[in-house]
């Protein structure tokens, strides 16, 4: 495992940072809890890297570690081992807890599911808090930037009031106006919207989309299907594990253990630009889901004369025909103009994973049928005079 190059915490509010810099990296970590049952492993080598600017959801099951992973990302927790590195620092090797909390100050925004505003304050002395932890303006500035904030999320109405006296949604947006108010270039969100209604969560959404517009990140924990829609990736953990986004995209319906269980042994290939895949009347030995570049699905009529009967792209797969229908490649399947990165499953996991996820196989069944549609359409329209 190699460390990341980093900066010294203490540098890490420059705001100029090279922008091609990611700006979250966690390699090999792992987080391991004890209690008086034993040792117990909740992060189990995480590898991951988020870019700057992303909108990113994470989902997993109830107790799959997505709280530990913010944790490891805020510097709320510490990793076991690995390393974590944040907008160009590495947040654990040779930093003090004070020194850490304040660095979180200046780079973070966290939100988590109970707003946890402080109800002895006023909503716009909430959002003061934090500028006066870091101290990162005027005293006199203060008041009016945290007004700015309120405004921006619809609450300037509310600023003198308490928290109990707003409802659970107006809540969050204040805990939200709290989060950005030291302008940090990346805001955690740990169930954001957990705790409030459809329409409040809708709101809170929209806000997100803002900042990221604006050019923030957002990493955003979520149960809820139609906000991870609303992100521009989607990571799946699964106790302890990450999936592999190519086969969670390819096979969304399948049970995360089969997706993990297909991290582990998928193979990458990569092909250079128009090197043949599978060749016609091939045996098939993989299902292939495609990771980067595009693949060229080609039919040859009885002149051996081609024909392009389908583009396929990242996220979209090919081979499953052969696989299902048993026999040979009734196609060339080539790479596009581009290189091209598969990862390919072994047959026989491929088979029976399907026979015990009833949804995927019917999905992919689906597919097959629209495929070979297409395919007869061609063939037609090569046999025409
Ligand atoms: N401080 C701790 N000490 C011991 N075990 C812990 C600690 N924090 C978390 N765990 C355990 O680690 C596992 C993962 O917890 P975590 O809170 O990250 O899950 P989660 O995916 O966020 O779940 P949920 O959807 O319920 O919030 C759980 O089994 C939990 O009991
Ligand atoms: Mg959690």
């Amino acid at each position: 495992m190699k460390a990341p190059r980093v900066k010294p915490i203490n540098d890490s509010v420059k705001k100029n940072e090279s922008a091609s810099e990611a700006m979250i990296e966690l390699r090999g970590v792992v987080k391991r809890f004890s209690n008086a049952a034993g040792e117990f492993t909740v992060l189990k080598g995480v590898d991951l890297t988020i870019d700057r600017g992303e909108f990113v959801s994470i989902v997993g099951k109830s107790g799959s570690g997505k709280s530990t992973l913010l944790n490891m990302v805020t510097g709320i927790d510490h990793p076991t081992d690995g390393h974590v590195v944040v907008n160009g620092s590495d947040i654990y090797t040779g930093v003090t807890e004070s020194q850490r909390s304040k660095w979180r100050g200046k780079n973070l925004g966290i939100v988590f599911q109970f707003f946890q505003l402080l109800p002895m304050l006023t909503l716009l002395e909430n959002v003061m808090l934090p500028m006066d932890y870091v101290d990162l303006y005027d005293f006199d500035e203060r008041p009016a930037r945290a007004m700015e904030l309120l405004k921006l999320v619809g609450l300037e109405k509310f600023a003198n009031k308490l928290p109990v006296l707003v409802s659970t949604g107006q809540q969050q947006l204040a805990a939200i106006a709290r989060a950005m108010a030291c302008d940090p270039p990346l805001l955690v969100a740990d169930e954001p919207t957990g705790n409030l209604d459809s329409r409040s969560a809708d709101t809170i959404i929209q806000l997100f989309e803002g900042f990221v517009a604006q050019g923030k990140t957002i990493v955003m924990v979520t149960h809820d299907p139609s906000l991870t829609s609303r992100t521009n990736r989607n990571i799946i953990i699964s106790d302890g594990e990450l999936i592999n986004e190519t086969i969670s995209k390819s096979l969304p319906q399948l049970r995360h253990r089969h997706m993990l269980e297909f991290t582990k042994i998928a193979e990458e290939h990569i092909y250079l630009p128009h090197e043949t895949i599978i060749s016609r009347d091939q045996n098939i030995d993989y299902f292939f889901m495609i990771r980067k570049g595009e693949v060229d699905v080609v039919l040859e009529d009885k002149k051996k004369k081609e024909s392009l009967v389908s583009r396929l792209q990242a996220g979209e797969f090919f081979g499953e025909m052969e696989l299902l229908r048993g026999g040979k490649s009734i196609a060339n399947v080539r790479a596009g103009d581009q290189p091209v990165e598969v990862l390919a499953l072994p047959r026989a996991d491929f088979i029976r994973v399907l026979d015990e996820s009833p949804v995927t196989a019917d999905a992919i069944r689906k597919i097959v049928q629209s495929r070979l549609e297409a395919h007869k359409v061609a063939d037609q329209r090569s046999t025409m005079p």
